[in-house]
């Protein structure tokens, strides 16, 4: 079981970092991102249990503190652990590649992560099928469930009930293909 002192203390970190920022599309704070990723690894941890619980649920709060904050990743590593860092580091785009390049290089570093990393990339993607931007073209909304389901093809094997559930949103997402 995940420890709530564990799920406050990352909380905290993540409510300061982003501060001031909102979930892209919306006037929601960021935190919602980040706490709608938490919930999805704490369900997928009460239907299929993980070694290490508190890694994937504090990778999942903290995910994305380096890619969008100023926040290094030596913090991360102080306040949290090596394995955390180690976990954030995955889930982080190398901004120096290629875009098209980014996702791919994140999703090998995952893979060489343990297994709640990878729980924490499907349940970002879980989250971020919602309805789609009304101003995300057709073509934008075929990429983006394009890329989901490469993410689905490397990461299921680390998590089944995640897994499924991705795979379940790919699908719902078709829906959304064409704009409104
Ligand atoms: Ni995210």
């Amino acid at each position: 079981m995940w420890s709530p002192e564990s799920y406050l203390t990352a909380l905290r970190f993540a409510a300061e970092r982003h501060a001031g920022q909102t979930v892209p599309g919306t006037e929601l704070p960021y935190l919602v991102h980040v706490t709608s990723v938490a919930a999805e690894v704490m369900r997928g941890l009460a239907l299929e249990p993980m070694a290490a619980p508190d890694l994937a649920v504090t990778c999942a709060l903290l995910h994305d503190v380096v890619e969008d904050t100023a926040t290094e990743l030596a913090e991360v590593a102080a306040g949290f652990g090596d394995p955390v860092a180690r976990g954030v580091a995955a889930l982080s785009k190398d901004a120096r590649l290629a875009k098209d390049e980014q996702l791919d290089d994140s999703l090998r570093r995952i893979r060489d992560c343990p297994r709640e990393v990878w729980a924490v990339k499907l349940a970002d993607r879980i989250t971020n099928l919602q309805p789609p931007p009304i101003r995300w073209t057709a073509d934008k909304r075929r990429r983006y469930q394009a890329e989901a389901r490469r993410i689905h093809a490397a990461l299921a094997g680390g998590h089944a009930a995640l897994g499924e559930r991705l795979a379940e949103m790919i699908e719902r997402y078709t829906a959304y293909l064409e704009p409104a």
